[in-house]
């Protein structure tokens, strides 16, 4: 017996002009797996996720999410329904605090609106202080050492923080499925060691989370993805563990294509 899927492509095209992203696109994101999505720079990665989050609206194709069409519907409405992700670039807001970068992610579930200078209100309070404890718990589980600086402007963190935050941020709306666009970009060996550390003990914590993670550390992949899909010029050309798709031969063909 399979385990269920959260998430089903079908045929998946994204056109950009002349040029396809995805190209006839099928997979599938497993519940509660770890799913890496490989492939050299320009093999469409990014493009889906932008498709799955309702930023880009696909040329033909599907996508399931728990049995329901994503195409079509606004990139809230996808958010809301559980899926959250992090950008391959920062968009942390530097010179606001840890706790205003986290409470976003959560705008979507708040009763009174996203003017902070309200929330100052008496009949704002209560709602603040939950969301401040709600910040707290996150970051107990995520990253302690945070718990204590989070009214510090983030600009004041390291990188591997400011990655920490990135990610807590998409946690906060709870999601089903947690979409990675190269966490480890710009980080040391280390850094990303202890930031996937932390992503597995957040994944044990909620088990029911599925997670795909584009990612181009070999060695990342192979320590924290259950299951790998590999694409070249937006088509699957691989599918499977670490072992199988790093023995294919069209993997090591397009890799290599890469790098020459
Ligand atoms: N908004 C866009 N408009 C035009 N072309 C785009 C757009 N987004 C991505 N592309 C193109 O689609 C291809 C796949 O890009 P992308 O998904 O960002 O690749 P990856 O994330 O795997 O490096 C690239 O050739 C890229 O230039
Ligand atoms: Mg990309």
């Amino acid at each position: 017996m399979s385990p269920k899927n959260l998430i089903e492509v079908e045929n998946l095209t994204m056109r950009f002009g002349g040029l396809t992203a995805l190209d006839e696109l099928n997979m599938s994101v497993r519940q509660g797996e770890i799913l890496g999505l490989l492939g050299p720079n320009g093999s469409g990665k990014t493009t889906f996720f932008n498709v799955l989050t309702g930023l880009y609206k696909a040329s033909s194709g599907s996508i399931r999410y728990d049995g329901a069409d994503v195409i079509g519907k606004t990139p809230q409405e996808i958010y809301r329904s559980g899926v959250a992700r992090t950008f391959q670039r920062s968009r942390l807001s530097l010179s606001l605090t840890v706790f205003d970068n986290i409470v976003i992610g959560d705008y979507q579930h708040m009763q009174h609106g996203l003017l902070f200078n309200l929330l100052r209100r008496k009949a704002f309070r209560a709602e603040y202080e939950q969301y401040v404890e709600k910040v707290r718990d996150l970051l107990k589980i995520f990253s302690p050492p945070l718990v204590e600086r989070l009214f510090e402007p983030v600009e004041t963190f390291t990188m591997i923080d400011r990655r920490r935050i990135e990610v807590c941020r998409a946690l906060m709306s709870q999601p089903r499925l947690l979409l990675l666009d190269e966490p480890s970009a710009g980080m040391t060996h280390d850094e990303t060691d202890e930031l996937m550390q932390d992503i597995l003990q957040v994944r044990g914590k909620m088990s029911h989370l599925s997670v795909v993670l584009i990612e181009h550390e070999m060695n990342v992949i192979q320590r924290v993805t259950e299951r790998c899909v590999v694409l070249n010029y937006g088509r699957k050309i691989a599918e499977g563990s670490y072992a199988e798709i790093t023995a294919d031969a069209n993997v090591q063909t397009a890799y290599l294509g890469e790098a020459a």
